[in-house]
């Protein structure tokens, strides 16, 4: 082996044991997690009370907990290992999702989410209930138009009009979906706006993903956040944090989802 090969082994075995390490000491999970991202952004945190509080009030949402029940069929043609058929088991199962989708733009009360990839609009309906029971705030969201067979992942609505079929109507007063790549049509919409929330649930290369981030850290307000999905599937997230200077929150229960934020006068 030639002493570059060996160098270029033991520097990827360093980078991989520095996302370990890191993995590690960034996670939490429930209030001390939510604690953790808002004392990041310099933001007073909430007790144990307020985060029970919050909590309770989307598993008790009957716009959520009814149109995810009405819609299980559909969820068990798509993923029929899922065996999951009430909004109680739901809100049990998404427990991070809850913490970062529904708890933290509680109380951070952002004015501008961004979000790429709706698909069924589990996560978008998290957010947008966050928004109603904020009375302030919008989402724009970015999905492709549904093509058999094409850059899929692993699921994609059947038609443009299946896209975020779990978000009651009542919640989407707040929201805007443009159906095209994300891309193209990022910078399009929002060049020269200030993102309160970016979320990246979309196309999982590692091409795209930095390109995303990159969107993300030009355009978020100084307490503005990151939020990723599949950061577990390539190096992304911890290359892009590293290399920005980011710092970062893992859940406990779903070390997938990353939330980075960066420190900025
Ligand atoms: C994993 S799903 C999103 C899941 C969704 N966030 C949820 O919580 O249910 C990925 C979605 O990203 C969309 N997508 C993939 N590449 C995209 C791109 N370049 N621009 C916009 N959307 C994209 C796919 O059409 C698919 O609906």
């Amino acid at each position: 082996m030639s002493l570059f090969s060996l160098l270029s082994r033991t520097d990827f075995a360093c980078q991989r044991l520095t996302r370990l390490i890191q993995t590690r000491l960034n996670q939490k999970s429930g209030c001390r997690f939510v604690n953790t991202v808002l004392q990041g952004l310099s933001l007073p945190p909430i007790s144990s009370a307020e985060y029970e509080s919050l909590r309770n009030e989307i598993a008790t949402d009957r716009e959520l907990a009814q149109r995810f029940e009405q819609r299980v069929p559909r969820l068990l043609e798509i993923t029929p290992s899922k065996k999951i058929t009430t909004w109680p088991d739901r809100i049990r199962y998404a427990s991070a999702g809850v913490d970062i989708f529904y708890v933290l733009p509680r109380v951070i009360r952002p004015g501008i989410i961004v979000e790429t990839g709706v698909a069924s609009g589990s996560m978008t309906s998290f957010l947008l209930a966050a928004l109603y029971h904020n009375a302030t705030g919008v989402l724009h969201s970015f999905d492709l138009p549904p093509i058999a067979g094409m850059r899929s992942m692993d699921w994609t609505a059947k038609g443009v009009e299946e896209i975020g079929f779990l978000i009651p109507e009542r919640y989407k007063a707040a929201w805007t979906l443009t159906i095209g790549d994300a891309t193209y049509e990022l910078p399009r919409l929002l060049v020269g706006k200030s993102i309160d929330v970016f979320f990246h649930d979309s196309d999982h290369s590692y091409a795209h993903m930095i390109y995303e981030y990159s969107f993300a850290l030009k355009h978020v307000s100084p307490k503005g956040l990151l939020i990723s999905d599949d950061i577990t599937w390539n190096p992304a997230f911890f290359d892009f944090t590293r290399g920005t200077d980011a710092r970062f929150a893992l859940h406990r229960l779903n070390r997938n989802l990353g939330v980075a934020w960066w420190k900025r006068e």
